[in-house]
């Protein structure tokens, strides 16, 4: 099981001043030259499944909420994230959808209730860069995709990507930079592989894509309708 500090630590780095620069230093520099996935990508992964009940997991900066496009002109948007400063910044960021704010760990069961986080409710459930830093096997981290199902409406999309370290091409720059990330407790992926992926979003999910870019894979599903008959783990 993971621990509390391990919980912590994967996103305790997200203060005022890395979400600065988050947007350049992660979603530019990295994504395009060490895990080989330029941001656009997952751009589209947003524009082609966001729907008007929109919850966000993990939203960091919301740049790719700010850039989406929605399918009306006011989504009613939920953001979930253990860390507050995320919360905060995100939520004003987005501030023209005067987005909910929940703060709370993804590993745990989301504490829904009727208005600010209803069960069973959402069109679309993302989930974008966060799995790799929660701690944990897929088991474990498969809490936070139980969320996700619990979260959305029969119907609803789930999509979003993670860095992975094995069953994907990684280059020796993105080994090493994974490395250091490991060793202080910002990513916890030494152990996340495609198959293992492919398996957590397979026990909940149907109509299942995933795309694999540089070390990242980006994946997309749909919560199956009630009564549909899912592969067993
Ligand atoms: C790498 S950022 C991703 C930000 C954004 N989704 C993106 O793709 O640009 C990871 C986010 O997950 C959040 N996070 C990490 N561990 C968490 C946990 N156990 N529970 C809730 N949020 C967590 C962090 O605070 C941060 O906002």
């Amino acid at each position: 099981m993971p621990t509390d500090e391990e919980v912590v630590a994967g996103q305790a780095i997200y203060n005022r001043f890395v979400l600065a620069t988050y947007d350049i230093y992660v979603l530019g520099f990295s994504n395009r030259l060490i895990w080989r996935c330029p941001k656009r990508h997952m751009l589209d992964n947003y524009r082609r499944n966001t729907g008007n009940r929109h919850l966000d997991l993990g939203p960091g900066t919301a740049y790719l909420l700010d850039h989406c496009r929605f399918p009306t002109a006011s989504p009613e948007l939920t953001l979930v994230d253990l860390n507050p400063t995320v919360l905060r910044m995100s939520a004003s960021r987005l501030a023209r959808y005067r987005p909910a704010t929940v703060r709370a760990d993804l590993l745990r069961p989301l504490p829904f209730d009727d208005t600010t986080l209803p069960p069973g409710s959402y069109d679309s459930v993302g989930l974008n860069f966060v799995l790799h830093c929660l701690p944990g096997n897929w088991a474990e981290k498969g809490a936070a995709l139980d969320n996700a199902v619990a979260a959305l409406r029969p119907g609803g999309r789930f999509f979003g990507s993670t860095i992975l370290s094995s069953g994907v091409k990684v280059t020796g720059a993105a080994r090493r930079l994974m490395a250091v990330y490991n060793s202080k407790g910002i990513f916890h992926n030494t152990d996340d592989d495609l198959a293992g992926l492919r398996w957590q979003l397979d026990t909940r999910f149907t109509d299942i894509q995933v795309t694999v870019r540089g070390n990242v894979a980006l994946f997309e599903a749909t919560k199956p309708e009630s009564g549909a008959t899912l592969a067993t783990g």
